[in-house]
């Protein structure tokens, strides 16, 4: 099956210079060229599977690349308001440091996006324990999430610039129960939006809570701290949470507090007031919603390049994080250590613990039904 994928990739190109070795040196190895946009070159490999790197442009120079590993989006490049081009979400420019330890960069989540209290659930009579992975709680899908396997990719079909990726996870994967076939398509469309669309059908009932981690610095510097960025978030509540990032169960009103993001404020201004483990924007908000389709969730504006991003999605909450476990440890590929709020998250996804919170809306998907989510990140310039 990867093969036919393979052999039908590559009957999209009408530019092939790619050598058939695997070349972990990806800067050296030309990319093959496809007529919609999307071109790929090798990146290395994994336990004898190779790995690539996809590249999506549309007419207006913009460019984001992602990797079939973990289905990471490693660069957005946009241009800022001097019309000087750098990448505004955080990654590296190689495989290797993806496969060191860093904080989700840019990956997709799963099979649950954010933290399940004491790494279990049940469902009716049913039982589960997941890895614990963040103290006694269980993150991003456990210690071999979404974010650390290989995905399948079809061949380029559309017009625009596009991959779908597939991942099929097992049943009893990290304690998930149920065979989990999940799709994810990313495009890049010539208004600068970058849609991320997932679905995913299982065979046994499971939670199911995919998003996208990349960590945006609108600056493109990551030498910047986002504490100069102004946020809005289309939410009237967000969900607490408890030590242990643990949602409480309760829907909180953001009236009065430093979490009101409902007019545009700077991440600083009211930072240091949210106290907690470690403190800082580490909270799911949970959007106002008018129906079921593409909604705004959040635009961010940085006023010193200009670049705006709005945030569109299907889902009901979004995870605003600030990057406050961010401590110098990861050095990007330019050298440069990647610091305390030096980038933020916007993770859209149903809310965090929802299968031991029975109030929340549902994340259990049910054999016969398809999960689907749409998010939608757009980028453009105020002057
Ligand atoms: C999410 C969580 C954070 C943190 C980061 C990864 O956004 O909400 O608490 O775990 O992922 O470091």
């Amino acid at each position: 099956m990867k093969f036919i994928t393979q052999v039908l990739f590559a009957g999209c190109i009408f530019t092939a210079m790619l050598s058939c070795n695997n070349n972990t040196k990806n800067e050296t190895v030309e990319a093959e060229k496809t007529t919609s946009g999307t071109s790929r070159k090798e990146w290395g490999n994994i336990e004898g599977q190779p790995v690539y790197l996809y590249t999506l442009s549309n007419a207006k120079g913009t460019v984001v690349n992602i990797t079939n590993y973990g289905g990471i989006v490693t660069s957005f490049v946009t241009k800022d308001k001097q019309g000087v081009a750098s990448s505004i979400v955080l990654g590296f420019d190689s495989l290797a440091p993806y496969l060191q330890k860093h904080p989700y960069f840019g990956a997709i989540i799963g099979r649950y996006g954010n933290r399940i209290g004491d790494a279990k659930f049940s469902i009716g009579k049913e039982h589960y324990t997941l890895a614990a992975n963040n103290g006694k709680n269980a993150l991003h899908g456990g210690l071999k999430g979404f974010d650390k396997v290989i995905w399948s990719v079809d061949p380029p079909v559309d017009s625009v610039p596009s991959i779908t990726l597939h991942y099929m996870s097992k049943d009893g994967e990290e304690g998930y129960p149920g065979n989990l076939n999940v799709t994810v398509k990313y495009t890049l469309g010539d208004n600068d939006d970058l849609s991320i669309v997932y679905d995913a059908t299982t065979d046994k009932a499971t939670p199911v809570n995919l998003t996208n981690h990349s960590y945006f610095n609108l600056s493109g510097d990551v030498k910047e701290t986002i504490l100069g960025h102004e946020v809005q978030i289309n939410a009237n509540s967000y969900t607490p949470v408890d030590t242990t990032l643990i949602t409480t169960g309760e829907i909180t009103s953001v009236k009065g507090t430093p979490f009101d993001f409902t007019t545009p404020q700077t991440v600083g201004s009211r930072i240091d007031a949210v106290t907690g483990n470690p403190g800082g924007y580490d909270h799911n908000y949970v959007l106002n919603r008018q129906g079921t389709g593409l909604e705004t969730a959040a635009t961010v504006y940085d006023p010193v390049s200009g670049r705006v991003l709005e945030v569109k999605t299907t889902e009901p909450g979004m995870q605003f994080y600030t990057g406050n476990f961010l401590d110098g440890s990861v050095i990007n590929h330019t050298g440069t250590p990647v610091n305390f709020r030096t980038a933020l998250c916007l993770e859209t996804q149903h809310f965090p613990d929802s299968p031991n919170k029975p109030a929340f809306p549902t994340t259990i998907l049910q054999p016969g039904e398809t999960y689907h989510s749409e998010t939608v990140y757009t980028v453009s310039l105020r002057k």
